[in-house]
């Protein structure tokens, strides 16, 4: 086929819609305030990184709430706040980003990897296992590109076990599993405002818990100083009291510019949720018509946020899934492949992990991460754009896939 002829896509997968002219508002307010720090408010005035700790407890059903620099860094504040010390071993499903065990690591903890199952999620078996294993007490459980496992079972296994959870929600903010949110099920749960996700406020990242003690403590290593006082999705001083000058000062804040970029893209959350479905449904149909393309079986229970898609290249060779990929980009798809030796870009592999020092073989999962493709589903994209995505790569798959 001539170059010519050949289907095109021309937009760009990594650009995401502006932020709503309300956040632009409340921005600019904040801008012309020059009052950005959140402890830098009038007496009894809430600031921004407040109201948002208020409204996304509201919005996760849960107590309290701590707005932070990033996910990554709530993750830290979540292991240190939840109570795991240095030489602990925290349970990590193998198929996560590269800040997942980065928090692990920095909490001093070493990572105890669990296989995971051809539908991308945790190896239920496998984690049993290790959960049984003497030392076991600590499970991150990353909802890594948006797949949720059947909680149903992690609950139990997390009872049976007396594993301690926290959930890893970058990507499954606004999901849920048999009508209850992710992260309404572990002891706390962190998500990532970072642009890529779904909310975008450059980076950021909040937490979520009942636990009072936990989340005090977290306030306080985030770097409220002394001034804890002024947060309101906390539980009562007195609390306070006992620890504050036992816990350090790790400054990962949030400030309220970001904030109050957040609050009215809260607003809209669901509804941008729905708006990624629908996109993701259009690829997800067409995708699984692909010969040779096998997209993951999803739970009826879960709902998920389709803000990105993975699928596999099953049988395929490393030869043939490098050249579907460098066709699929010559015309404008862009797509990542966990199959790489090395990491590439967000695409890291568990084996890149070296600083852990010894890291387990998991056939199972190697298996699956070395013909997985990812792709982003921006919302810049529409219904039409997912159509001409999947002509370009049932163009390149009728030529490449054997
Ligand atoms: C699965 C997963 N967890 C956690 C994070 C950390 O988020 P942040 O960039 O806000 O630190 C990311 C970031 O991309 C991620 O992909």
């Amino acid at each position: 086929m001539a170059d010519s002829e050949k289907k095109r896509f021309t937009k760009d997968f990594t650009l995401q819609e502006p932020i709503c002219e309300e956040g632009i508002e409340k921005a600019l307010a904040i801008l012309r305030s020059g009052k950005l720090h959140r402890y830098n408010v009038d007496p009894g005035e809430k600031g921004e990184a407040a109201q948002l700790e208020e409204e996304f407890a509201a919005y996760m059903g849960k107590k309290y709430c701590l707005a932070c620099a990033s996910c990554g860094s709530a993750m830290y504040l979540a292991l240190k706040s939840v109570g795991v010390k240095p030489g602990d071993t925290v349970l990590c499903n193998a198929y996560t980003l590269a800040p997942v065990p980065g928090a692990i690591e920095n909490a001093g903890a070493q990572i105890e990897l669990v296989e995971i199952g051809d539908d991308y999620t945790i190896d239920l078996d496998d984690l049993e296992k290790k959960a049984a294993a003497p030392g076991a007490k600590w499970f991150m459980l990353s909802h890594m590109r948006g797949h949720i496992a059947n909680m149903d079972r992690i609950m139990e296994i997390c009872n049976a076990h007396g594993l301690v959870l926290i959930e890893d929600c970058a990507h499954t903010m606004g999901a849920t599993w048999d009508g209850k949110k992710s992260g309404a099920f572990g002891t706390v749960a962190c998500f990532s405002t970072q642009t890529y996700k779904h909310m975008n406020s450059g980076e950021g990242g909040l937490m979520v818990t009942d636990d009072p003690d936990l989340i005090a403590r977290a306030i306080i290593y985030s770097g409220s100083y002394m001034l804890y006082e002024r947060h309101t999705a906390r539980p009562e001083m007195a609390v306070f009291e006992s620890i504050k000058t036992m816990v350090p000062n790790y400054s990962c804040r949030m400030d309220n510019l970001r904030a109050a970029i957040l609050r009215p893209q809260l607003e809209i959350l669901d509804n941008q949720c729905a708006r990624w479905n629908k996109r993701y449904r259009i690829l997800e149909e067409g995708l699984t018509a692909i010969q040779g393309i096998t997209c993951p079986q999803r739970d009826p229970r879960e709902n998920y946020v389709g803000s990105s898609i993975q699928f596999s290249l099953y049988g395929q060779d490393e030869p043939t899934i490098r050249r579907f990929l460098a066709e699929c980009l010559a015309q404008g798809v862009e797509l990542k492949w966990f199959g790489n030796k090395e990491p590439v870009g967000f695409t890291s592999a568990y084996e890149s992990w070296r600083y852990f020092g010894r890291l387990p073989h998991l056939p199972n999962t190697l298996r699956i991460l070395s013909v997985m493709c990812d792709m982003r589903i921006p919302l810049t994209f529409t219904a039409d754009d997912c159509c001409t995505i999947l002509a370009v790569i049932i163009e390149v798959s009728a030529k490449v896939i054997k």
